[in-house]
């Protein structure tokens, strides 16, 4: 039938588009594993999942730490702790070595990745950069009365302007930072606390009455991911109705809105693969996609997308999210429910009207009664990029925004215009 054509057309094209957006020009983990001194480093970016959220960033700086200067963090802190360290070493500005001795006045404070995750008040996101006597670069925390205790000893790549590895000879400590506590500590033994203040009660609810916040507890410590519906998202129109499902459904339902993984926003952003969730039981079943649209995640489940909003927490190895809308995996709820009358194809021009569509192609406005699903994300309006951004990758984010809905248009119109023939 021609409206599930335009559909899934439309769905290759977004596929298409989340694929393009989501291309990044480096790889972290590749570039560190060409040095055997960088292992320990390395392997940390990947545990915190860190080398996920540089490899999707572009003009940056990582300083990195040889496994004898990591010997001082490895293995002596919780992995959340780590993590913050390590954050505080990915600066949001390309500092080449030429750049880190031309430094204007000698000193700066530059944004480190740490200042994007919201714990760091005043000056704590920020490192102080000094070209010091004799040569030698200084870096420190910028909080105020810090040393610069950690000093620039050689670079180790450049791919210009997106990214710059240079090596320093200690961590960068910000005060406060290594007696973090760990997060089983606290908070996180209560989710469904933690779900309540987030505005998710009725989510929090099913999750106790069902038993599946057991599920998600026992795997707390090996990663978790959940992606909370608001209180919102559950009264919004074409949720069905859950009194409806049988005790086996729903519980597949709440399994399918987390992950047996530590996926920080970082990671489902460069993420291109389809996603295994608690309620996965085969290859391919109950599995989410996602895209990016500007700095924004969103989730497809093959029903509809639904988008991350805000991150409740995120310690290492446990995040949760709140989504806008009740995920609805296609095993309970079949794909694209209740199809709308055609699309108008979406703000696509209208093609030549060499043939006019065949009355039984044409689409009936009367047979579909239920108000038309969302449309799945179209990527018009792209929010503007993340603030912590540097100029430099404004600019170039700016220019693939224009030429997306571009891509985009034609797209639509070459899926329309198939319709018609
Ligand atoms: C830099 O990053 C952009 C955007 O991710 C990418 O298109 C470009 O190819 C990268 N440049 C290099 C030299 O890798
Ligand atoms: C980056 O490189 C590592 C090691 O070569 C590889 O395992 C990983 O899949 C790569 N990541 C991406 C996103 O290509
Ligand atoms: C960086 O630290 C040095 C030494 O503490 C200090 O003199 C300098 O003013 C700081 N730079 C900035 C930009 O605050
Ligand atoms: C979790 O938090 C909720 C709300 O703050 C509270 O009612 C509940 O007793 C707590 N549960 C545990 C096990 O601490």
């Amino acid at each position: 039938m021609a409206v599930s054509r335009v559909f899934s057309l439309l769905t290759l094209t977004i596929s298409l588009f989340a694929v393009i957006s989501t291309v990044s020009g480096h790889n972290i983990t590749q570039i560190l594993s060409e040095s055997p001194d960088y292992s320990s480093f390395n392997s940390y970016l990947s545990q915190t999942k860190l080398a996920d959220e540089i490899n999707s960033r572009t003009t940056i700086t990582v300083l990195v730490l040889n496994n004898g200067a990591m010997s001082s963090l490895a293995g002596k802190h919780p992995l959340s702790v780590i993590k913050s360290a390590l954050s505080l070493l990915v600066l949001l500005d390309y500092y080449d070595p030429l750049k880190l001795h031309k430094i204007s006045k000698g000193t700066t404070l530059t944004t480190t990745l740490y200042q994007t995750t919201g714990n760091a008040p005043g000056n704590l996101g920020f490192v102080n950069v000094t070209d010091l006597k004799g040569g030698k670069v200084g870096f420190g925390s910028a909080v105020s009365g810090s040393k610069l205790d950690s000093s620039y000893t050689k670079s180790v790549k450049q791919i210009p302007y997106n990214i710059s590895i240079l090596e320093i000879d200690a961590p960068i400590i910000a005060p406060g930072i290594l007696t973090a506590p760990a997060p089983s500590a606290e908070g996180i033994s209560n989710i469904t606390g933690l779900l309540e203040k987030a505005g998710c009660k009725t989510f929090a609810k099913l999750l106790v009455s069902s038993g599946v916040v057991k599920t998600y507890e026992s795997t707390v410590e090996k990663g978790l991911t959940v992606f909370a519906p608001s209180d919102e998202a559950f009264k919004s129109e074409g949720v069905p109705d859950l009194t409806k499902l049988t005790q086996a459904e729903v519980v597949s339902l709440l399994e399918y809105h987390a992950l047996a993984e530590y996926k920080p926003k970082g990671s489902l952003k460069t993420n291109k693969d389809s996603i295994s969730t608690l309620a996965t039981n085969g290859a391919g079943k109950y599995d989410l996609t996602t895209s990016t649209s500007g700095d924004e995640v969103i989730l497809h489940t093959g029903v509809g997308p639904s988008r991350l909003a805000d991150t409740v927490v995120d310690e290492t190895p446990v995040v949760i999210f709140t989504v806008d809308k009740v995920l609805l995996p296609t095993e309970l709820f079949g794909k694209s429910p209740s199809p709308a009358p055609a699309p108008e194809p979406v703000s696509a021009p209208t093609p030549s009207p060499a043939k006019s569509p065949s009355p039984a192609e044409a689409p009936s406005p009367v047979a579909a009664s239920p108000p038309a699903p969302p449309v799945d994300d179209s990527p018009e309006g792209a929010p503007s990029d993340s603030p912590t951004s540097s100029e430099d990758s404004k600019a170039k984010n700016a220019a693939f925004h224009v030429n997306a809905p571009a891509l985009f248009t034609a797209l639509v119109t070459l899926a329309a215009t198939s319709l018609l023939f």
